[in-house]
């Protein structure tokens, strides 16, 4: 078993009350890691940093080009490790190893972007309309940030916070899922490597109602940026409204795949497959309602099928598998729950819908590819959030009710469109209540384009330049240039 310390004030900690909690590798079901169990006491020490590099010399004397430099060599030490990491990320959350590798060589991207961008925040000269009067705009840190992250994609949705947080000259207090937290960790010593001073970046362990919500209660943690469902986002929503904080919510989806009679059907069926199926299913934008035009239904479920009932299942280490775990014992039982749902509303299982028999897997937790048709969009398995590799299908017979079906639903984070009709490929991503619409692509992302969802879907920009000013805050400074100050009874 490994044991883990936090990183507090740049040091490498247990918790104060000396408790411990397990991580467990879902391939195998076993526990491989002890994580410190952090609680409100861990919370104001790391917060307490945090607040004190804000002030400190080391961080906020920085010239914005050097926070640029420092994240940028973050980026080249993440490039390094970036095997490594992504071999923690997989004994945790058992996505596969090929998706996490590519993941943790991408990371370095946003370090590398925002870090270009720390010493391009820019205020501006106002042409004021008051004689006498020089005013001018700052864009300042909004102070500590508190970060709080899921378990599919740590490092990922980790980088998405971090990096313009720190390119915005902010400090971070993180707190990972209570179920893949060694990454984040593993991650920390190589931010101590690269030099940031202490404080600038902490990262308290345990659980949502221990480390979670202490933290976003804190009087000194100025913004939440958080990634997780929809249910934890609220809460953590309304407590931060208490204390005035700013927020950025990713929150958790329903997207609609809307493949139209003209698609390239070969195309399509593997967008939708990667839509749903990769990661088994455990992706926010998971495309897990697949809409098809009546006059091909029949034809493109059966080549969806064909392509589905060979996916291999197995050891997400190994390059030849195509569908590993899901990551937690609870994410099985929901996902079977669901298929359960889905069965009672009279949807009609055409592939999987429970745990795989197949030898050497009974021990992981792992559940097949499962596709329902004879989905209605009024059923539960329609619009509730899954978050496992389970496909509803549903029928349309054109593009209005391929639009009133894609958008009755209280999410709104993506969706995407199968055709070869121009006109439809110019014209429906504006119809779609989507944060991200993809036309002939599913799951393409980067740091340069802002993600983020519409509607319960959340609130706010991750990547790209929208992503910094959820980081800052306008400062506007006004100077007299007159001789005389005039009568104090009357604004002018
Ligand atoms: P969650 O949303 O409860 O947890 C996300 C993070 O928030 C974790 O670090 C957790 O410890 C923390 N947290 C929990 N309660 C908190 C509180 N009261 N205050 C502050 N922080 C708190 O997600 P969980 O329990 O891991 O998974 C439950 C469901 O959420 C999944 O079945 C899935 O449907 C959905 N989910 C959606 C994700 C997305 O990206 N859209 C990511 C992960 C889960
Ligand atoms: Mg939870």
């Amino acid at each position: 078993m490994q044991q883990y310390r936090m990183y507090i004030d740049g040091r490498w900690v247990e918790s104060l009350s000396g408790e411990w909690f397990e991580s467990s590798n879902p391939y195998t079901g076993l526990p491989w890691a002890r994580i410190p169990r952090g609680n409100g006491a861990d919370v104001d020490c790391a917060v307490a940093a945090a607040a004190r590099a804000l002030q400190d010399p080391a961080w906020r004397g920085l010239t914005a080009s050097g926070r640029g430099e420092l994240l940028r060599r973050l980026g080249d030490a993440l490039a390094d490790r970036a095997d490594f990491l992504a071999g923690i990320e997989v004994r945790d959350n058992g996505k596969l190893y090929a998706e996490m590798r590519a993941q943790t060589h991408y990371l370095r991207q946003w370090y590398y972007y925002y870090g270009g961008l720390a010493d391009k925040i820019e205020g501006a000269v106002i042409p004021t309309d008051k004689a006498g009067h020089f005013n001018y705009t700052r864009h300042e840190p909004v102070g500590v940030v508190a970060a709080i992250i899921p378990w599919n994609s740590p490092l990922l949705l980790a980088s998405w916070k971090l990096a313009p947080a720190l390119a915005a000259g902010n400090t971070v207090v993180f707190k990972p899922s209570e179920y893949t937290s060694a990454s984040l960790l593993e991650f920390a010593r190589i931010v101590e490597r690269v030099g940031f001073p202490p404080g600038v970046l902490n990262v308290v362990t345990g659980f949502g109602a221990e480390v979670g919500a202490p933290l976003v209660e804190h009087p000194q943690v100025a913004k939440v940026a958080f990634t997780g469902s929809d249910q934890t986002g609220r809460q953590i929503y309304q407590a931060a409204a208490r204390g005035m904080k700013r927020v950025t919510m990713e929150l958790g989806g329903k997207s609609p795949n809307i493949v139209f009679a003209d698609a390239r059907q070969d195309n399509a069926v593997k967008g939708v497959i990667s839509g749903i199926f990769a990661a088994s299913g455990q992706t926010c934008v998971a495309g897990s309602r697949l809409l098809v035009q009546r006059a091909i239904h029949d034809e493109f479920v059966d080549k969806l099928l064909a392509f589905a009932r060979h996916a291999r299942l197995g050891d997400p280490m190994s390059p030849d598998t195509q569908v590993g775990p899901v990551t937690n014992l609870p994410q099985l039982e929901k996902i079977l729950g669901y298929i359960d749902i889905a069965r009672a509303e009279g949807a009609d299982c055409l592939l999987g819908g429970g745990r795989p028999d197949t030898p050497g897997l009974e021990q992981g937790w792992f559940v097949e590819p499962t596709i329902f048709a004879g989905v209605h969009n009024r059923m539960r398995i329609a619009r509730e959030e899954v978050f496992g590799p389970v496909l509803s299908i549903i029928p349309f017979e054109d593009e209005e009710e391929a639009v009133a079906i894609a958008n009755d639903s209280p999410y709104g984070l993506a969706a995407g469109i199968w055709t070869e009709d121009l006109r439809r490929a110019l014209t429906l991503p504006d119809r779609l209540e989507a944060g991200t619409v993809w036309v002939n692509t599913y799951r393409t992302m980067s740091y340069l384009t802002p993600f983020g969802g519409f509607k319960q879907s959340g609130l706010g920009k991750e990547s790209g330049q929208d992503s910094l000013r959820e980081y800052l805050k306008v400062k506007s400074v006004w100077l007299s240039t007159t001789e005389d100050v005039p009568d104090p009874f009357v604004i002018r």
